[in-house]
């Protein structure tokens, strides 16, 4: 029987009008295991710690029709669903996912590795792996760095990968070649957002670094663990995500939820509702959506405000996703088996879980 532990990464995919596929990775696990929940560091520590635990990381692909759920009175809150299929990459254990309207790409140790969304819509149960990237890492280093955070640029012809060997690389897709490499940060990168020419990087050594993706250094840094009402020194300087859009950067971590404007480079609201570690945030027009260790997803406006109080099944949260198409819907997944969806963005209106596969 397969238990799904903990669910790391989610994305989505249309394959008709209506029909989402819904990609999810998890961390799979047959006993109980104690993650020491402080933050996402800590767990990345016990899965490489736990050999065991390294061979049960996988993938599910679950199919949902989003249309379903919206307007017929009886559709049930909680529905379980046979996922479409269910794979293990043998290499270790899973950090990161992204996807592009081709590729399901996912993160692990000292690798990157794709599936053809084509692939996983046909319905196969052992979907071949399209391609797999093998960081350029120094043949020295004894300790292969894992790939914490993947982000592909609006085409998706570029794949970013922040990686735990402090540097952060662009390959180009369509060939798997390395494209650029990025060398700035002190410890771990953690998260990155890409827009257009614009990057932003956060790592372990709580920096916030900026990037135009055409130059290999950075122009511009931000230090929110130094500046007073941000930092929370109990909870450490790591900044865990981050999100840029237009002339807004918003990141968190061990810091409080921050927003700052990248032009003058001040800080502009905290976000002081989210009292715990955050692992997860998003600019999205007038809104910021975040999540950490606490069981809701919160919508802020730029001022602070709160918009939607979101309640989740999990009570650290470490995934969000926002589709757009073909309807507007968010997935909410963490240390719980259930992924919680809000269509329309407005409330949590069903949950889902998969059911036993074998
Ligand atoms: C994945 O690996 C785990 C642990 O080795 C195993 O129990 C499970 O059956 C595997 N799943 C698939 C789909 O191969
Ligand atoms: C933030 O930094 C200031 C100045 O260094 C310090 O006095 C304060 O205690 C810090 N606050 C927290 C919550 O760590």
């Amino acid at each position: 029987m397969t238990d799904i532990g903990v669910i790391l990464g989610a994305t989505f995919v249309s394959i008709g009008a209506l029909i989402t596929l819904i990609g999810i990775f998890v961390c799979f696990r047959s006993e109980p295991h104690y993650y020491n929940p402080e933050d996402v560091d800590a767990m990345i520590f016990a899965t490489i710690s736990d050999r065991d635990f390294n061979k049960r990381h996988g993938i599910q692909i679950g199919v949902k029709n989003l249309h379903s759920n919206q307007n017929s009175e009886d559709s049930r809150m909680e529905d379980a669903i046979q996922p479409a299929s269910t794979f293990n990459v043998s290499e270790g254990p899973l950090y990161s996912m992204a996807s592009t309207e081709r590729f399901l790409i996912v993160g692990g140790i000292n690798s990157i590795h794709g599936w053809l969304w084509a692939d996983l819509k046909s319905g196969q149960t052992k979907p071949k792996k399209s391609w797999s990237i093998t960081l350029p890492t120094k043949t020295e280093s004894i300790v292969k760095p894992e790939v914490n955070s993947l982000c592909t640029d609006g085409n998706g012809e570029v794949l970013y990968a922040g990686c735990g060997d402090s540097l952060i690389y662009a390959f180009d897709l369509s060939s798997g070649t390395l494209k650029q490499s990025y060398a700035g940060h002190k410890e771990y990168v953690h998260c990155l957002s890409v827009r257009d020419t614009q990057m932003a990087s956060g790592s372990q050594d709580g920096d916030v670094l900026l990037w135009d993706v055409r130059e290999n250094s950075w122009h511009n840094s931000l230090h929110p663990h130094e500046k007073e009402g941000v930092n929370r020194s109990n909870l450490g300087k790591w900044i865990g995500c981050i999100d840029l859009m237009d002339d807004w950067l918003v990141c968190g971590g061990g810091p409080a939820l921050s927003l700052w404007h990248l032009r003058s480079l001040g800080l502009s609201t905290v976000y002081e509702e989210l009292d715990s570690p955050v692992h997860q945030c998003l600019l999205e027009g007038e809104k910021v959506i975040a999540a950490g260790h606490s069981p809701r997803l919160i919508h802020f406006n730029l001022n602070g405000g709160i918009v939607l109080d979101i309640p989740s099944s999990s009570n650290c949260i470490y995934s969000i996703a926002h589709a757009k198409q073909p309807r507007e819907v968010i997935s909410i997944g963490g240390t719980s088996p259930r992924l919680d969806f809000c269509s329309c963005c407005k409330y949590r209106d069903y949950i889902l879980f998969f059911c036993d596969s074998s």
